[in-house]
């Protein structure tokens, strides 16, 4: 059977890693090296359309209507490859990706990018695959994304090769507080090898997570929202520890980062149940039980250095849509 001329289309959310994964046991399978447990938003998602192009000589993909080159682009291919390998396929795609938010604000998320991709393309090369397939996938683009194909919470364990859903009835808000971005950083997973291969910090950061991960699961098992900040703020500071560091070091936070963990701390201390993380980028995402978000929201703001907050609910699961032609 050939799919050629076919087209599908997926929404995948991107989600926050309240437990961090930080480095990889394989890089060439890009199985992680330490657990982490996430939340997919409902607010920041990516919207992609893949179309099987008989003519083409070689895959093409957008971003947000711009064409992707260079290593963007190797990426997808790299991820189109494995499609096709697994589909016996060998005709060219054509790839149109939407983001919610505006890549420039870098927020873009190569969660929620890979996980519409996955689902997307894997529709289109003819496949008709289940969530853990999508999600073994997924990480093969990008390891948070295997934990975009679900919505909710969701885990990707030591050398796993899929995410999956975990379980947890806390009513929580995620504020994503976006500060002023300045200069492109080193991306993540360049950041995340060479932290890996020069920082002393590196094996205490993997001897450490498992305890993290389980104390966070355990919180939000039993709903016990406190035990889980506090173990979402000791996993991101340690991960930021590991690439402190580093030589030469890795150093994602600029002024207002901080800014903004002061206030929420400040926020603690006045009785307003508020946690931070940050991950490979100056911004920082605030976890609230529902009750406080509006108020954390509204302090947040006022920090120099905001440039917004976005406030997130839980996301649904990655899933296909119906097709209506190309993506403006
Ligand atoms: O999926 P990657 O390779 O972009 O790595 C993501 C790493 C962090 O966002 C910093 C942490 C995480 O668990 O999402």
């Amino acid at each position: 059977m050939t799919a050629s001329g076919a087209a599908a289309r997926a929404v995948a959310h991107s989600n926050i890693a309240l437990v961090k994964y930080w480095g990889k046991l394989d890089r060439g399978r890009n199985l992680p090296a330490v657990p982490s447990l996430s939340l997919t938003l409902d607010a920041l998602y990516t919207t992609t359309r893949v179309e099987l192009c008989p003519g083409l000589e070689r895959d093409e993909a957008t971003l947000d209507g711009a064409p992707l080159t260079g290593p963007a682009l190797n990426r997808i291919v790299e991820h189109l490859d494995r499609l096709r390998a697994i589909a016996g396929e060998t005709a060219r795609a054509r790839v149109e990706s939407v983001n919610t938010v505006p890549t420039a604000a870098g927020l873009a998320s190569s969660a929620s990018g890979f996980a519409a991709l996955t689902v997307a393309g894997s529709r289109a090369f003819g496949l008709d695959l289940d969530p853990a397939a999508h999600s073994a996938l997924a990480r093969q683009g990008s390891a948070s994304a295997a934990r975009s194909i679900f919505g909710g919470w969701a885990a990707l364990r030591v050398g796993a090769e899929s995410a999956e859903p975990v379980a947890g009835t806390l009513d929580v808000r995620l504020l994503v507080v976006v500060t002023s971005a300045g200069p492109k950083a080193i991306g993540s997973t360049q950041a995340m090898l060479h932290t890996a291969a020069t920082s002393p910090y590196y094996s205490a950061w993997t001897a450490s997570s498992p305890a993290i991960f389980d104390r966070a699961v355990a919180a939000l098992n039993a709903g016990d929202f406190s035990a889980l900040g506090s173990a979402m703020e000791q996993s991101t500071l340690m991960m930021h520890a590991s690439m402190f560091a580093a030589d030469p070091a890795v150093v994602y936070f600029k002024p207002a980062t901080l800014a903004v963990i002061e206030r929420v701390k400040e926020l603690r201390a006045g009785g307003n149940e508020a946690y931070f993380t940050m991950d490979a980028g100056p911004h920082v995402k605030v976890l609230t039980p529902r009750a406080d978000a509006t108020s954390a929201a509204r302090a947040l703001r006022e920090v120099a250095g905001v440039n917004g907050v976005i406030e997130c609910t839980a996301g649904p699961a990655a899933r296909e849509i119906s097709d209506e032609g190309r993506l403006e």
